[in-house]
C-alpha cells in the first residue's frame, strides 16, 4: 500500500481582511509520488490552498499533515514553484541554483553535485554561466525548476507554472515533469487552468467550486504515463473535465442593456 504524504482534514480558510470563507472543509488525501492537478474558476482559491500545503498562509481551521507532522511554517519537504520564475538577474544559472541551498549544512561538494544534477535534469548543464537575462522565458523556467529540484523537496508546488509560455516550451516542460516525477519519485500538486495539462500529467484532477472554495469532483485518469494527447481516450477525458468544469460553477451573469 502506497503512503499518503498529504492529509487534509476539514480545511477551511477566511482571510482576516474579509468575512468571506474563501475556502471551506476541504479534505483530502495525496499519495507519495502522485501528480495531482487542481482546477478551477478564478478566485476558488487554489493558490490560497497550496500557500496553506506549503506552510505560507495558515488555516482558519481544519489541519494540513506532511509526513503525518502539522504544517505550522515552510519545510525543505515541500517547494513552492510560481509562475514568476523569481530569477535573481545578477546571478548566473550555477549560482542562481545554488542559491537554493545557500542556508543548507551540505558540503561545498554536495552542493555542487546537487546543482549540476538540478540543471542536468532540465537540460541546462550547458548553460551554467549564462546571466537570466540570456535565457528565453522557458529557460529561466526551467532553472527555476532546477532551482526547487536541488533542494531535492519530497514535494513540489506549482502554482500556474508554465502559463506564460508558448506551447511547445509548454509541452516539453510538461515531459520533463513527468520524468523528474518518475525518477525522483517527487510528490507534484499542479494548479493550472489548462484542462489538457491536467490531464496530460496528472494521476488525478480535483476540480474545485467557488464561493466559498470546495472540492466538486475528483477525477482519476486511467491513462499510461506515456499520454497521447490525440488519443480518443484523452478526448474522452478532455470532455468529461470541459462538462464538470462548467457544472461546478455558475456562468457569470452578463447583463445586456439593448
Ligand atoms: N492575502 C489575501 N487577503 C485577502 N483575501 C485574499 C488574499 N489572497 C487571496 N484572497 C482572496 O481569496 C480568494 C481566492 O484567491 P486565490 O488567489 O486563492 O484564488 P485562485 O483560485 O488562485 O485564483 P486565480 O485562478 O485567479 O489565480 C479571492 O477572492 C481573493 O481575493
Ligand atoms: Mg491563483
Amino acid at each position: 500500500m502506497t503512503q499518503s504524504i498529504i492529509d487534509v482534514q476539514a480545511l477551511h480558510k477566511t482571510y482576516p481582511s474579509s468575512n468571506k470563507a474563501v475556502l471551506e472543509n476541504v479534505s483530502l488525501t495525496i499519495k507519495r509520488g502522485e501528480i495531482v492537478a487542481f482546477l478551477g474558476k478564478s478566485g476558488c482559491g487554489k493558490t490560497t490552498l497550496l500557500n496553506m500545503i506549503g506552510g505560507f498562509e495558515p488555516a482558519s481551521s481544519g489541519d494540513i499533515l506532511l509526513d503525518g507532522e502539522r504544517v505550522t511554517k515552510p519545510s525543505q519537504k515541500s517547494i513552492m514553484l510560481m509562475q514568476s520564475y523569481g530569477l535573481l538577474p545578477w546571478r548566473t544559472v550555477y549560482h542562481n541554483v545554488l542559491f537554493a541551498l545557500e542556508n543548507s549544512t551540505l558540503s561545498k561538494a554536495e552542493k555542487h553535485t546537487r546543482v549540476l544534477k538540478g540543471l542536468a535534469l532540465v537540460g541546462l548543464s550547458d548553460r551554467l554561466n549564462a546571466m537570466p537575462s540570456e535565457l528565453s522565458g522557458g529557460m529561466q523556467q526551467r532553472v527555476a525548476i532546477a532551482r526547487a529540484l536541488a533542494i531535492e523537496p519530497e514535494i513540489i508546488l506549482m502554482d500556474e507554472p508554465f502559463a506564460a509560455l508558448d506551447t511547445f516550451t509548454r509541452y516539453f516542460l510538461q515531459d520533463e515533469i513527468t520524468k523528474i516525477n518518475k525518477e525522483q519519485h517527487m510528490t507534484i500538486l499542479l494548479v493550472t487552468h489548462d484542462i489538457d495539462e491536467a490531464i496530460y500529467l496528472a494521476d488525478r484532477v480535483i476540480i474545485l467550486a467557488p464561493n466559498p472554495g470546495r472540492i466538486y469532483k475528483e477525477v482519476t485518469i486511467q491513462l499510461p504515463r506515456e499520454r497521447d494527447r490525440a488519443s480518443r481516450d484523452f478526448q474522452h477525458y478532455r470532455e468529461l473535465i470541459f462538462n464538470e468544469f462548467h457544472l461546478s460553477h455558475e456562468p457569470p451573469a452578463i447583463e445586456y442593456n439593448i
